[in-house]
């Protein structure tokens, strides 16, 4: 449920401080690659776990000028692609205070610029107009960072890219957290800010990857299939496709010239981990996004197993938690 942060549903620009939350998400069929990068329109579907647990929270007020915080401390670059995201969609905007908080690593590879744009959209929404449904929220979140649109719904959530040229991306939700209960386990091998963001790497995938029409090409066919997964809380079939479409997200990109790799010795040690530990007959398969961090999707009575084990792999820093959670939310007054 949506709720507002004053009696009103519809906040005045001088409305008190508006406050959103966000989770982040972590795809298991992967979107890679743009179809536009003006209107950052993604090449290809995905479907995706939203997270509890990790949290990006941010507070946006009116003010006398432009200001943007994250963590405590300005951020002058992320300030820059904040507010040119907000000035497309709300045009003479009036100046803003925001402060944005991640209760995890920043730009590491763990969904930052999902929760962070899914939360700033909710919180200008709510502040300025308050009318968007979700489905425009995503909309409009998902122009800042693709995966972001995910992160407006909870549970299990599939984006499909426009059905015809200049059309809107779709969003919905497939299951409800509480339908198909999982289980992340996030080996963290580093904290560092990846060395090249995804819109950069994306576009070097476009233009230089010789696998990238083949990539684009099957992808709808890993969604139904994920999506079906699902629908009939096939682990299993989850499972395989899962690892199938993240090997093949860096497979792409592996293929652009120069090569791409996210991966450290660490996550190629913990994919083994993985194997090891589902050829036992644990329910677990892995994912790994635009950073060196493995996400592991385990079934409930395995994670604490899962975690364990990949606590002790050599080069693991730290191992993040989180079960499946609700969609972007407003906090009350
Ligand atoms: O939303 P972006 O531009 O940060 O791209 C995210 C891409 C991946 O995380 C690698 C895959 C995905 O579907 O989330």
């Amino acid at each position: 449920m949506i709720q507002s942060s004053s009696n009103s549903p519809r906040q005045s620009e001088n409305a008190a401080t508006v406050t959103a939350t966000a989770h982040p998400n972590i795809a298991l069929v992967k979107y890679w690659g743009k179809a536009s990068e003006a209107r950052n329109i993604p090449a290809v579907g995905s479907l995706s776990l939203t997270l509890d647990g990790l949290a990006t929270t941010t507070r946006v007020a009116a003010a006398d000028e432009d200001r943007f915080e994250l963590n405590g401390d300005t951020d002058a670059s992320m300030g820059q692609r904040a507010f040119a995201f907000l000035d497309q969609y709300w045009p003479g905007r009036p100046a803003l205070d925001i402060a944005s908080d991640n209760n995890f690593p920043t730009a590491a590879g763990l969904a930052s610029s999902a929760s962070g744009f899914a939360a700033l959209t909710l919180a200008v929404d709510s502040l300025l107009d308050g009318g968007r449904d979700r489905e425009s929220l995503a909309q409009c979140a998902g122009s800042g960072s693709g995966s972001a649109a995910r992160s407006l719904f909870g549970g299990v959530v599939r984006l499909d890219p426009p059905a015809q040229r200049d059309g809107d991306i779709r969003v919905r939700q497939v299951a409800e957290a509480s339908d198909f209960p999982l289980e992340l386990v996030i080996a963290v091998t580093s904290a560092a800010r990846k060395p090249i963001g995804s819109t950069e790497a994306m576009r070097a995938t476009a233009a230089t990857s010789p696998y990238f029409d083949a990539w684009v090409r099957d992808q709808a066919q890993d969604l139904d299939a994920a999506e079906q997964a699902v629908a009939a809380r096939d682990f299993d079939a989850l499972a395989a496709v899962t690892e199938k479409s993240c090997m093949k997200m860096h497979a792409v990109m592996l293929g652009n010239d120069p090569w791409l790799l996210y991966w450290n010795a660490a996550t190629v040690a913990c994919i083994h981990e993985v194997r090891v530990l589902r050829a036992s007959g644990l329910g677990v398969c892995f994912t790994i996004d635009a950073g060196p961090q493995l996400k592991a999707v385990c079934l409930p009575e395995d994670a604490d197993r899962v975690a364990e084990t990949l606590a002790g792999v050599d080069g693991v820093t730290d191992v993040l938690r989180a079960s499946l959670g609700r969609g972007a939310f407003l906090h009350s007054a």
